[in-house]
């Protein structure tokens, strides 16, 4: 069997994690929430008390941050050194910080570069927002996997409650679009398809039928 690059593209609250976390489980490959690296970047810097938009000290804080991930019963953990911080770069905070540092261009330079390393021995499954535009052009399948913005925010807001915050829809959904328009609007590495990917709507249809879907068009291809 060909071990490819599959790349999992789109705006916020579509489900990439979950798809690409069911997707890579079902055909035997790993998976990489390339979110989670810049949710580090935004998390470890405001723990250095570097602002947003200081670039340079943003730049030089990135040499001394040692971001991993760890598979845990299944589970991607992301470390900080020793010290896992998957849970608390999931609040609406870090989400809109890390948009913020993302449209840095020494932030995205560095993390690119991480993620092509994760990708060098391929059998996985990426999913981002540049993924297949600008880390992976290279990348054997490329989604691009979209939802109407009412369910993206909805599925959001159900996270966040489950999880115990204090949310409120609308803050919820404004937050999410002015994400996904700071995320596509930026000069680079703008949130956007790749002009060969295949794009998926997961408005009307389930995890499941997504996955379904997508490992057809990988199963074609091995
Ligand atoms: O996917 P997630 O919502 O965790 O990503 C957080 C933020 O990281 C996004 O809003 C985006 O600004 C940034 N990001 C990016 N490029 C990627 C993945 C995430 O710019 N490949």
């Amino acid at each position: 069997k060909k071990e490819l690059v599959i790349t999992i593209d789109g705006p916020s609250g579509a489900g990439k994690t979950t798809v690409s976390k069911t997707l890579a489980a079902r055909i035997g490959y790993r998976y990489i929430d390339t979110g989670a690296l810049y949710r580090g970047i935004a998390f470890e810097t405001q723990q250095r008390g570097i602002a947003a938009d200081d670039e340079a000290g943003i730049e030089s804080a990135c040499q001394a941050i040692d971001l991993r991930f760890r598979l845990e019963g299944g589970d991607l953990r992301l470390f900080s050194g020793d010290r896992d911080i998957s849970d608390m770069i999931r609040t609406p905070e870090i989400s809109m910080r890390a948009s913020a540092v993302s449209a840095l261009a020494p932030v995205r330079s560095f993390l690119t570069v991480l993620q092509r390393r994760l990708g060098e021995e391929r059998a996985v499954v990426f999913e981002g927002r540049d993924m297949g535009t600008v880390v992976f052009p290279e990348a054997d399948v490329k989604f691009f996997l979209d939802a109407d913005s009412d369910i993206r925010a909805q599925r959001r807001y159900e996270e966040l409650k489950a999880k115990g915050e204090a949310v409120d829809f609308e803050q919820v959904k404004r937050d999410l679009v002015t994400r996904d328009l700071n995320d596509s609007s930026r000069k680079i590495a703008p949130l956007k398809p790749a002009d060969d990917a295949v794009h998926v709507d997961a408005s009307r249809i389930g995890v499941e039928e997504v996955v379904e879907t997508m490992a057809k068009v990988v199963a074609s291809l091995r």
